[in-house]
């Protein structure tokens, strides 16, 4: 039998599972874009890993650009204030632009790159999610046009998402045990 990390309860997503949805992905994206030549921007840190599989998944051609943004708050919750640490290098004025995140939870870190990207004037903006948090009686403040995976209102891990910076490494994506951050 596989063994996980001591510190994970029940793992949601495979490294095949994940295979698969990113593989989707990039077939959708492929076909949306075709002869487009997108801009991928990756929202760091947790993105890195998924973005690094979807550009490979991309057939056409494509770019790719970091954001690095740290939500003001514990950490834990998102507070929906967003302070940019790192900046793109590409100008997106009239550029096709898709947003890459690991996670959407309460939408709010993707709703204000939205407003500050759209100000930038790109000719459009989408946003691809591997995964979207579904917690009852809340909607996510913007709508992904990619979608992953729905996970459950659970600490999940890996894949490129941590706890205090640790699990980014595991390749699947897991539920944490709650004595580990509680
Ligand atoms: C996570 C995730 C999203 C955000 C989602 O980032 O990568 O950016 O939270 O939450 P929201 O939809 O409620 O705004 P985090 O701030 O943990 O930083 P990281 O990407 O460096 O792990």
């Amino acid at each position: 039998m596989e063994q996980f990390h001591p510190d994970i309860k029940d793992v949601l997503l495979s490294e095949d599972d994940i295979k698969k949805i990113v593989s989707c992905i990039g077939d959708q994206i492929s076909t949306d874009y075709e002869g487009k030549n997108p801009l991928v921007i990756a929202v760091l840190r947790g993105a890195f890993i998924f973005t690094a599989d979807l550009m490979r998944a991309i057939k056409t051609d494509c770019e790719v650009d970091f954001m690095a943004v740290s939500s003001y708050g514990d950490g834990v919750k998102s507070s929906g204030v967003v302070r940019i640490i790192k900046d793109l290098d590409t100008k997106i004025e009239g550029r096709d632009v898709i947003i890459a995140e690991d996670i959407l939870d309460s939408g709010l870190t993707l709703s204000y790159l939205i407003k500050a990207l759209g100000a930038r004037h790109p000719k459009s903006i989408e946003i691809a999610a591997f995964l979207v948090k579904d917690i009852e009686g809340k909607k996510p403040a913007v709508t992904p046009r990619y979608v992953g995976a729905h996970v459950p209102d659970a600490f999940v891990v890996g894949y490129g998402l941590d706890y205090a910076e640790h699990y980014r490494n595991l390749p699947y994506i897991g539920v944490l045990k709650p004595e580990v951050y509680s």
